[in-house]
């Protein structure tokens, strides 16, 4: 008889009934919201903790290989075990109520903070998880929509949200419908979004820039840094005096966190890189984060990158135009079957995914270090990504070092093998965002052996014409036969079991999971993520690199 149990989900107190199958398959047919990917007890997405009940592992087959995601004693995970009793179990990070992407707000407040910028105050219908320095889209009634940093921290004030809003010259938005917002108007929003977020890190001291209302999108990060007892500077820069709304709030803030300095430079006596630069600041050791127009970003990420602040350390947020009609602008269209994606998908998520994936790769490759086993550094990644705030992995962290990096990544590596001085690493990166899933990898050289440099930049030469190939309108079965042909034209073999992959709002395994080398259609943009795996003919030497198919990479 096939005996049934219950299983409930704490906090939420929700359940599902479950016999013989696998507890993953039964979550998944009661319809709840489950985390998984690989079904094979490699990535971890499954996992939860065991609060209360008896289960069994799945029986293997003789020939397959054991699941390898290490586990606490109270962990399991649901793809690989079956219930024997009633159960209790907790999924952490994770909520079973996927939030909406669109919520309704009311405007509970509005006041000028100057004579162009207008502070709104909104109550969202539901409470948001906003981070430190995400934006929210504003949905206008023409169906187009505007980015707005949440100014402040919303779970330290009931959920209400703080907008900074700069009147535009001719502005939809902001010379127009604001004018008309009066109290117990109501809104829509979506998302939130966005990357430039708190870092968690609470050893490195902070600098800060904006210029004009990029201060709304600095301020939760400067009130999470005070929280934190962070040592912390702000360069605030603008035209005049009403230019620095929060001056007030600033100088107390100075006052009662000796940790923390701010300076405003009008824009008549300086920029601000000039002035930070002229402070002195550890910029090896420095975190940065900046929030303006564009010139401004790169003009400070070029001058703080060349005293010394490490590329991945800089997270920044562009203050432009955020209309449907900016240039930007991208229509997304999806194959109804072969590139499905879930009720949070969105442009702005998955970009923010790819940034935090990228940072996050340079962030572990540089502390990798020489006489580094693979298992610390899988470990060190793990630990990484957790402090970057990735919610789960979709798929395992790969790292490879030197002959291990010609496997396929499903193959087990040695986790004893030592990082050498002189080497070729392979990281392999898929975290999830805030509900989004993120896929990065490249391959680091250490030492410049002339085999391991020819690897790379071969790689990259061959991603490079695959990825002009897919623009001129190839399927995805002829980009991994034009990129075999490409690789063997540079020496190099395309290993073809890495054969590219779907990317969405987390769980993507939820559709269809088509390799992407098997698809007789053009990939659409900003759903596949293109692999290329390089192998030396004859030596033990490989590559890996991966990037999401986007028209502006
Ligand atoms: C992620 C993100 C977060 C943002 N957060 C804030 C914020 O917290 N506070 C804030 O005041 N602004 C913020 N912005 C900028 C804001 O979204 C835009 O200025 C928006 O287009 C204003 O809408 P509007 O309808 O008033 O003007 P629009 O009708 O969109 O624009 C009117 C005209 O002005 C030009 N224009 C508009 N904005 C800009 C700009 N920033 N730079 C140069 N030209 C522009 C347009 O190209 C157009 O010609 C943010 C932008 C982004 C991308
Ligand atoms: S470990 Fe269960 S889905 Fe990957």
């Amino acid at each position: 008889m096939n005996t049934r149990h219950v299983i409930e989900l704490s906090p939420s107190g929700k359940t599902f009934e479950t016999g013989d199958e696998l507890l993953l398959d039964a979550m998944l047919a009661s319809g709840l919201a489950v985390p998984f990917s690989c079904r094979r007890g490699a990535c971890g997405s499954c996992k939860v903790v065991v609060a209360a009940g008896e289960y069994r592992a799945k029986r293997l087959a003789p020939d397959a290989p054991a699941p390898c995601y290490p586990l606490a004693a109270n962990e399991m995970l649901l793809c690989q075990s079956h219930a024997c009793t009633d159960m209790r179990l907790e999924i952490p990070g994770w909520s079973l109520d996927t939030p909406a992407l669109v919520v309704g707000a009311q405007v509970i407040g509005k006041r000028a903070l100057g004579p162009d910028v207008i502070e709104l105050m909104l109550k969202p219908d539901t409470p948001l998880k906003v981070r430190a320095g995400q934006y929210l889209k504003f949905h206008l009634a023409d169906g187009d929509t505007r980015c707005f940093s949440v100014a402040n921290l919303p779970t330290e004030e009931e959920g209400r949200l703080v907008f900074q809003i700069r009147r535009v010259r001719g502005g939809y938005f902001s010379e127009g419908v604001l004018d008309g917002l009066a109290v117990g108007a109501r809104m829509q929003l979506e998302g939130p979004f966005g990357a430039c977020t708190w870092q968690d890190d609470d050893a490195a001291p902070v600098v800060l820039f904006a210029t004009g209302t990029g201060y709304a999108g600095i301020k939760p990060i400067l009130l999470t840094a005070l929280k934190r007892n962070v040592e912390v500077t702000l360069y605030w820069g603008g035209a005049q005096s009403t230019d620095f709304y929060d001056g007030a709030f600033l100088d107390e803030s100075m006052l009662e966190h000796p940790r923390f300095r701010w300076h405003s430079v009008r824009s008549s006596e300086g920029r601000v890189q000039e002035v930070a630069l002229s402070h002195g600041h550890h910029w090896e050791a420095t975190q940065v984060y900046a929030c303006g127009n564009g010139p401004m970003l790169s003009q400070v990420r070029a001058h703080c990158v060349e005293a010394g602040l490490p590329s991945h350390r800089f997270v920044a947020e562009a203050f432009v135009a955020s209309g449907r009609s900016s240039a930007q602008a991208v229509s997304l269209s999806f194959d109804p079957i072969w590139e499905k994606v879930g009720p949070r998908y969105s442009l702005d998520g998955m970009l923010a995914a790819r940034e935090k994936s990228i940072r996050a790769l340079a962030a572990i490759a540089s502390r990798l270090t020489v006489g580094m086993t693979t298992g610390e550094a899988l470990e060190m990644a793990a630990q990484q990504l957790t402090a970057m705030g990735a919610s789960h992995t979709w798929h395992p962290t790969y790292i490879r070092f030197g002959p291990d990096t010609i496997r396929p990544s499903r193959e087990g590596v040695d986790r004893q093998r030592k990082l050498r001085a002189s080497d070729i690493v392979v990281v392999d990166l898929g975290p999830v965002w805030d509900g989004y899933e993120g896929d990065y990898g490249d391959t680091f050289i250490f030492g410049e052996l002339p085999l391991h440099l020819a690897c790379r930049t071969a790689l990259h030469e061959v991603f490079d014409e695959t990825r002009q190939a897919w623009l001129r309108g190839l399927t995805g079965r002829e980009l991994y036969d034009f990129a075999e042909q490409s690789a063997v034209s540079k020496g190099w073999r395309l290993a073809r079991n890495l054969a590219g992959h779907r990317l969405a709002d987390f769980p993507h395994a939820l559709f269809e999971s088509k390799e992407l080398a098997d698809l007789e259609i053009p990939p659409s943009e900003m759903a596949w993520v293109l692999e290329i795996q390089l192998c030396h003919p004859t030596e033990p030497v490989g590559g890996f690199f991966e990037d999401m198919l986007m028209l502006q990479a």
